[in-house]
């Protein structure tokens, strides 16, 4: 069976704590949602602001292939405004919880009702689709809920959405709502779950479970306090696991690691490491038994593989690792140490991990390189040419000359400081030639006055999900900053290179 995927990170999403978008960033967003392949995108509430009615519009006239809709409450104000902006597709709400009618309606069941039927009318006469949500739905009288639905069904609403407003409710509670909206309006089903106890993708797929066509949902889960049901849960629990019936949806699912990140750097809001699909963690191995299993068999420890959701698995080493993980990790850069040495590497490595040292890529090959006594990696990108200027009254400006496999190239850019300059043209070259991008940066000082030595430490990812990290010491933190940058960048592309060598075995 097909489910609907209304995609509400330009409406909800919006709404999270410290997130606002401009009608440009809204557009570059609805691009990304229009080519992941969602149905449905609610793009804003037209009626809050100009630059949202701007956004919408820029949204409305970008021919995308789904629907697009807008949020209005049930006045005619609201609704006008969304024509004005040129949506065909409204979803309109009024509270129905006695709770929202008493302290903030200040409004009896019966005129709640009214205007929600005045609304469906009138959104009908101007010719829009309109769906329609009884805000708070799993906090109100079940008879009422139930006599809305029946009204706004009759009312001619093409669409009934039940709002699990503030994620009160439980999956068991939602499915029999569920089956009520269905009975009561004979309409296609949409649920709209939030999150506050963490139940909103398995409410959702409760609700879709008894016969709801469609879920609201938000990139990376993000919307008002916990946020809504995630897209990338939903979707990839939809299409994984195991049901009475076989579900589907339109959603292109390797775009969803790429989209999420997108997301995440234009909202500003980080993804937890943890998160389940799109989290930094979710395809990564650290123990020994883990990573041993993986190496057998992915499937040990992956309910999934990493390429369906556009990701890449990885490993890291630390006080739980094993001797496969050690080997594992090396063989991405192409060093293959003997058994000795690699049981020594390991137990320098648990060493570190017991002084509660996070060991990275960057811990592990300095140990591997003293244990084997071998000098670094082999480098395919080198430094050739490098300015920098900064001052006040000018905005910071450097030029980067680097030599990739032979081949010169040049990049120049402005940044908001004299190393962000460096980074930002160090980027244009290589964001074209290797695709790789900055994730992490951190600078710390080591001890002294202002000849202090700085300490960068840079974490790149390239467009397949590959990671490495390099840490550079010097007087210089320009300097150090283009040094640490132009090692992730060596690491990340070897890694790649090795990687396609052996695919091509
Ligand atoms: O959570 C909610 O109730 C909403 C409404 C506007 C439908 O977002
Ligand atoms: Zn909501």
């Amino acid at each position: 069976m097909k489910i609907r995927i209304f995609d509400t990170t330009l409406r909800d999403g919006e709404q999270t704590p410290g997130v606002a978008l401009t009608p440009e960033q809204k557009l570059g967003i609805a691009e990304k949602l229009d080519a992941l392949g969602v149905d449905a995108i609610e793009a804003g509430f037209p009626i809050i602001s100009d630059g949202e009615m701007q956004g919408i519009k820029l949204i409305c006239n970008a021919n995308f292939r789904a629907e697009i809709c807008g949020l209005a409450r049930t006045d005619k104000k609201d609704i006008d405004a969304a024509v004005s902006a040129g949506l065909k597709y409204i979803h309109t709400f009024i509270a129905t919880s006695d709770i929202h009618l008493k302290y903030k309606l200040k409004l009896t069941r019966d005129q709640a009702l009214a205007k929600a039927i005045e609304a469906v009318e009138y959104g009908k006469s101007l010719g829009l689709q309109v769906e329609f949500s009884a805000e708070d739905a799993t906090r109100t009288d079940r008879e009422f809920l139930k006599k809305v639905f029946k009204e706004v069904a009759n009312a001619g609403a093409d669409r009934i959405d039940i709002p699990d407003t503030v994620g009160y409710s439980t999956p068991g509670y939602i499915a029999e709502i569920t089956k009520d909206a269905i009975e009561a309006s004979h309409l296609p089903i949409s649920v709209h779950c939030h999150n506050d106890f963490g139940l909103a993708v398995a409410n959702a797929i409760s609700a879709i479970q008894v016969g709801a066509q469609c879920a609201h949902v938000t990139i990376n889960g993000i919307g008002e306090r916990a946020g809504n049901a995630s897209l990338e849960e939903l979707v990839m629990a939809l299409q994984c696991l195991q049901f009475d019936k076989k579900y589907e949806t339109n959603i292109d699912t390797k775009l969803l690691y790429e989209t999420s990140r997108y997301v995440s750097s234009i909202v500003g809001i980080h993804v937890q490491p943890n998160k389940a699909i799109v989290g930094e963690n979710a395809f990564g191995h650290e123990s020994g038994i883990h990573t041993h299993g993986v190496l057998s068999n992915p499937l040990t420890y992956e309910p999934i593989s990493p390429e369906i959701v556009g990701r890449t698995r990885w490993f890291q080493v630390g006080k739980h690792a094993g001797a496969h993980g050690v080997s594992a990790m090396l063989e991405e850069y192409g060093i293959q140490p003997t058994r000795e040495q690699t049981h020594e590497i390991l137990e320098r490595v648990k060493k570190l991990g017991d002084q509660g040292k996070h060991v990275t890529d960057v811990e592990l090959l300095s140990i591997t390189g003293e244990v084997m006594q071998t000098q670094g990696l082999k480098r395919l990108v080198h430094l050739t040419g490098f300015s920098v200027s900064t001052g006040m009254g000018n905005m910071p400006y450097a030029f980067v000359k680097l030599n990739i496999e032979g081949k010169d190239f040049i990049g120049t850019d402005y940044g908001v400081g004299p190393v962000d300059a460096s980074i930002n043209a160090i980027q244009k070259i290589t964001g074209e030639i290797a695709k790789v991008r900055i994730k992490d940066y951190k600078l710390d000082s080591i001890a002294g006055g202002s000849d202090a030595l700085c300490e960068v430490t840079i974490k790149v990812e390239d467009a397949y999900g590959n990671l490495a990290s390099a840490k550079s010491v010097g007087e210089d933190i320009v300097i150090t900053s283009v040094q640490a940058m132009i090692d992730g960048i060596n690491r990340i592309m070897l890694k790649k290179i090795l990687k396609q060598k052996n695919l091509g075995k």
